[in-house]
């Protein structure tokens, strides 16, 4: 399939305002079109159609059992799609349009390709104008996941979308690098009205409670499956936001680490808070290291941390290590990731002492 790829980094000029026109009128013909939001690039279908949506899953590679968010345009729509609540209203008006998706009871209209045959159904109303004004020029709703090949981190910069996606989709429009960084914050509204994280992002537990006054926190946020342990969010079981390098998590000081490292004899990469960066000369090559922002700039780090874990998996290293992030704030989201990408593999540097 040859790919269009288009760029709408400037979306007043008239240039890009016939862009997205052609993107939607792709979207309505059952085409497959890859789209910037301010969270990770998506890989969208109109979500009213099934043949469509089935069609994202071969794009990705991606397991049938694991359902696609519906992207919409304000969020008033989810009532067309889910039984709303006065918990969602909440949400919508404290966080919406943003990095926000709220999983809530499908209406039959929602095609049950795209939600793996739940009664449930996830929501999101993106902030990016690109997202919003594609939405708004298809008039259907946007089923997206993230815009990677099964199993890699999220592309938040074109770049990193054409080098999985080229050839598998119609369209690619490139919106420049993603704002977060990091996915949309998941939370489930259950039948009793209180509300679950199933996936932990920019809007942080503690956003939600202050809203809300009511958050669990799954388990498999900050911790592996129990063998036979149900999952709330299909998604969690898989294998994820890995690169091909196996990466480790080290815990414990700047100290440690750099000691820690500066007796490893393989071929490796370093994910690096920016004030340790220099101390790393001469002891390993300097592109080597990677900066994701300073150790207290986590919304930096969020920013930086796939597109660095993806730089870092084209040179081909034994070894990629990284610090292992403090599970608390906007930490969670980054330490959510981290243990996906390392397979759970973290080294304690404190151990010895
Ligand atoms: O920021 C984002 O959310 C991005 C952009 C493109 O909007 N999208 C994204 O989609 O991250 P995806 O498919 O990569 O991740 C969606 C997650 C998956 O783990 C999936 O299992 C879970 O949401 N999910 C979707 N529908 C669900 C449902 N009805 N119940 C439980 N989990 C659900
Ligand atoms: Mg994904």
């Amino acid at each position: 399939m040859e790919t269009q790829m288009r760029d709408v980094r400037e979306l007043t000029s008239d240039a890009s305002k016939q862009t997205i026109q052609d993107a939607a009128c792709l979207i309505r013909g059952g085409s497959l079109v890859i789209f910037p939001t301010e969270t990770v690039y998506g890989l969208g279908a109109d979500a009213t159609n099934a043949e469509a949506c089935k069609r994202i899953y071969e794009a990705k590679g991606r397991p049938s059992d694991n359902p696609l968010i519906i992207h919409i345009a304000v969020p008033n729509d989810a009532e067309k799609y889910t039984y709303t609540s006065p918990l969602y209203d909440k949400i919508a008006e404290a966080f919406m349009p943003g990095p926000i998706t709220v999983i809530m009871p499908a209406k039959e209209i929602v095609p049950l390709t795209v939600r793996s045959g739940l009664e449930t159904v996830a929501v999101r109303c993106p902030s990016h104008p690109v997202s919003r004004a594609l939405i708004s020029a298809c008039g259907v709703p946007i089923a997206a996941p993230s815009a990677n090949l099964s199993g890699k981190p999220s592309p938040t910069c074109f770049a990193h979308v054409k080098e999985d996606m080229d050839g598998r989709v119609d369209m690619i429009l490139d919106g420049g690098p993603c704002e977060v960084g990091l996915e949309s914050t998941i939370v489930k509204i259950e039948s009793d009205n209180t509300l679950t994280l199933l996936r932990p992002g920019k809007i942080t537990p503690e956003d939600l409670y202050r809203v809300c006054q009511t958050i669990h926190i799954a388990p498999s946020v900050l911790d592996k499956l129990a063998e036979g342990e149900t999952v709330l969010s299909p998604g969690m079981k898989y294998r994820h936001y890995a690169p091909n390098a196996p990466v480790y998590l080290l815990k414990g000081d700047a100290i440690m680490r750099q000691n820690f490292l500066s007796a490893r004899k393989e071929y490796f990469g370093l994910l690096c808070y920016n004030e340790e960066a220099d101390g790393y000369r001469g002891i390993m090559a300097i592109e080597d290291v990677y900066r994701i922002g300073a150790s207290s700039d986590m919304e930096t780090q969020a920013h930086l941390l796939f597109y660095a874990l993806r730089e870092a998996d084209k040179k081909g290293y034994d070894a990629i290590y990284a610090p292992l992030p403090e599970a608390s704030g906007m930490g969670l989201a980054l330490y959510n990731r981290m243990i996906r990408a390392s397979a759970y593999q973290i080294i304690d540097l404190t151990e010895e002492l």
